[in-house]
């Protein structure tokens, strides 16, 4: 029976995940957590050698795992890899080594370099962020590649020298990837796909190239850039382990993933994914969509070099199962993060504290890299439950401000809203969503929506084709019923909206 395998890199572990491909099953997985680092306020970077040292473990520990099952590991026909996006590596060709740690999505430290960028590029309308959002789909901010890239090559000597020396490569998670297990220096794919260079901000959303104003505006060498190819093909092949010679055939970044696992294909589907940050994906079919309401055009998938791109409209929410790793880390206020349901069902009625996480400032769609983060309504009274239900509530809250721009967007009230992703397993999450959004919620019961995406991208590749679409991965899901009249959501919500306007406001 064919087998096809995927990698979900994600921001907190990476894992290694088999699917048998008559029928979608989730045959065995392996997964291992990774360590973010904070050098300073604000920086955020990952180790890109713990990530690919991960991978290769979760590879060798799930042909361990079928073997022990007696399934032949000789059955995975093809591999792909969903990832977190935008997170910068760079290496060397001729050692292979990274020249610096990877700076992670979340990372502020080209927060200065963008007021900087913004201060000098002055358009019509004098809404400076969107002056690059015609090619690139996307606004000004620190989150994407191509500031983290600009400030490697501005600030780290090897990294300027190596460009020099034409040794330099850039990538993200991906293309480190690729490029390493199919071969590293001895002929490794210097490869990414359309997903993942959507969100460099050096790639043209309608040409899907390199584009050459993008690279010429933050003085980045063509030279060193993967491949752009599209989410389905064979990229290259395993050149080392158990799985030498397997293909890989699949790549997305992990939200575009998502958006395939759920099955949102068509045009006007949108769904939502809970990991450390959450994001909303809107399919808008081969149309390319503006945003003038703070969201982001994004390419959703190219299943093949052949076939059309589809696109997205996209909602980026940078804090949402992160806060509550804060909670548990700094301040000790959680053991574990599963126990956050049990304790916020003890607290009777309402809750009067509003949180606004904006530890990386705030993504869509506001887009302030300078919003504070603040805890409003606190009392003598107030109970650690009180700021866990909080933080649970600013994720559904921020979700219901992507639903607005969306809906001013596109003129469509979405109907109901797909939920995956780590966090959908609290049950409370769930239903506080469905009330402060005013839609159902429909959350799957198989939640490995993410490499589910990537491993039909995979199998389904030119040369594979193992893996048909018509599979019925419709798998059963729960629906969580909106249960609060409109006039109580509209308070809490304005409570939301009061409090966001005084993280803008609030200069440290
Ligand atoms: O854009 C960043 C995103 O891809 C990270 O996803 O699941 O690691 O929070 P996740």
């Amino acid at each position: 029976m064919p087998l096809v395998g995927a990698i979900d890199e994600g921001t907190s572990s990476v894992r290694f995940l088999v699917f048998a491909a008559e029928n979608a099953e989730v045959l065995t997985y392996h997964q291992i957590p990774i360590k973010l680092i904070y050098p300073k306020e604000g920086w955020v970077e990952q180790d890109p050698i713990e990530i690919l040292e991960a991978v290769r473990e979760c590879l060798s520990q799930t042909v361990v795992n079928l073997q022990q099952l007696t399934i032949d590991p000789s059955d995975i026909v093809a591999i792909g890899i969903a990832n977190q996006r935008e997170t910068t590596v760079v290496w060397s060709s001729i050692t292979g080594e990274p020249l610096y740690n990877a700076i992670s999505w979340m990372d502020m430290r080209t927060a200065d370099l963008v007021d900087d960028i913004l201060s000098n590029t002055i358009n019509s309308n004098n809404n400076n962020e969107i002056y690059l959002k015609e090619l690139s789909g996307l606004p000004i901010s620190p989150y994407f590649s191509a500031l983290k890239l600009k400030w490697l090559i501005d600030n780290v000597d090897n990294v300027k020298k190596a460009m020099l020396n034409g040794s330099l490569m850039f990538g993200t998670i991906d293309s480190w990837l690729i490029w390493n297990l199919t071969g590293g220096i001895n002929g490794g794919a210097h490869s990414t796909d359309v997903t993942n260079a959507s969100r460099t901000m050096l790639m043209n959303i309608s040409t899907l190239q390199w584009d050459p104003t993008l690279l010429l505006f933050f003085d980045i060498p063509y030279d060193i850039l993967p491949q752009i190819r599209s989410s389905s093909e064979i990229y290259g092949h395993i050149q080392e382990g158990l799985l030498k010679g397997v293909p890989i055939s699949g790549c997305l970044g992990d939200q575009q993933s998502a958006l395939i696992g759920e099955m949102c294909l068509q045009r006007g589907q949108a769904k939502s994914t809970y990991g450390t940050g959450c994001f909303l994906l809107y399919n808008t079919g081969e149309t390319i969509v503006k945003s003038n309401n703070g969201l982001i055009t994004t390419v959703a998938y190219q299943m093949g070099p052949k076939s059309r791109p589809v696109y997205a409209l996209e909602g980026s929410i940078a804090i949402a199962g992160g806060v509550l790793d804060w909670l548990k880390d700094n301040l000790n206020m959680l053991d574990e993060i599963k126990d956050c349901e049990k304790i916020v069902e003890q607290i009777p009625g309402d809750n009067r504290i509003i949180f606004v996480p904006a530890f990386a400032g705030l993504y869509a769609p506001y887009w302030r890299k300078d919003a504070t983060s603040i805890i409003c309504g606190i009392t003598e009274d107030t109970k650690k439950s009180q700021i866990i239900k909080a933080a649970l509530q600013s994720v559904c809250f921020q979700i219901r401000d992507i639903l607005e721009a969306m809906e001013k967007d596109t003129g469509l009230t979405l109907t109901k809203l797909l939920a995956d992703g780590a966090m959908t397993n609290n049950q409370l999450l769930m239903q506080m969503q469905a009330d402060i959004c005013g839609i159902p919620i429909v959350r799957p019961l198989m939640s490995e929506t993410t490499a589910l995406g990537v491993a039909m991208a995979a199998g389904s590749a030119e040369g594979i084709k193992k893996w048909d679409f018509k599979i019925d991965t419709t798998v059963p899901s729960d629906t969580f019923l909106p249960s609060i009249s409109d006039n109580d959501r509209d308070i809490l919500y304005s409570k939301w909206k009061k409090a966001v306007d005084k993280s803008l406001e609030y200069q440290q």
